[in-house]
């Protein structure tokens, strides 16, 4: 019995064949893979570049509205950045924890009698005291909000106990 008996491979021409065979298959299996995964679809470079970046895009984008807004008339209310937070935002995260039930002493919101005579020295002064602080009311109420959120904040409160 020959050493070699079973095996294919008996010459070295066989096993040239043999080895082209073993690179080529896969390779061109790979390729047809690849062709179905693209649906046959021959992307290059530029357009797979544009479809990558129009898949990766932010989803918000930003916008200008110069000119589009009427310039606003001296005194009128104006919000100031887009992004400011509103008046019932700012009470959410930066005051109900103290004015909602009340605590250390401060004027419950919505306790018109507690506040009526707050509210009867003027949004300036409580806008003043929100903001600087007043007694055992912290500056900003504890917050890093800006002073126009927090008059936003004292308006909602206000307008919730009158
Ligand atoms: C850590 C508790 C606390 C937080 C948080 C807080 N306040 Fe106060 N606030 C007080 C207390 C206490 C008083 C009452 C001070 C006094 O008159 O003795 C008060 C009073 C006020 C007054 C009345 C001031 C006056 O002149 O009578 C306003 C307006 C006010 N707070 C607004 C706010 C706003 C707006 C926020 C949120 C940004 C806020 N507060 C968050 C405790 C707090």
């Amino acid at each position: 019995m020959s050493e070699e008996h079973g095996s294919l491979v008996k010459t070295p021409k066989q096993l040239i064949i043999v080895s082209v065979i073993a690179l080529v298959v896969p390779v061109s299996i790979a390729l047809l893979g690849a062709q179905l995964v693209s649906g046959g679809k021959h992307i290059d470079a530029a357009e797979s570049k544009k479809s990558v970046e129009q898949r990766i895009r932010p989803v918000g984008e930003m916008v200008k509205l110069e000119g589009a807004a009427p310039a606003p008339a001296a005194g009128a209310v104006v919000p100031v950045a887009a992004k400011a937070k509103s008046g019932q935002e700012v009470y959410d995260s930066a005051c109900v924890a103290c004015h909602g039930a009340g605590v250390a002493g401060a004027p419950k919101t919505g306790d018109k009698a507690a506040w009526a005579a707050r509210i009867a020295q003027g949004a300036s002064v409580l806008y003043d005291h929100a903001i600087k602080g007043f007694k055992g009311m912290p500056p900003k109420g504890g917050s890093t909000l800006s002073d126009d959120e927090i008059k936003a904040g004292v308006d909602f409160q206000v307008a919730k106990s009158k």
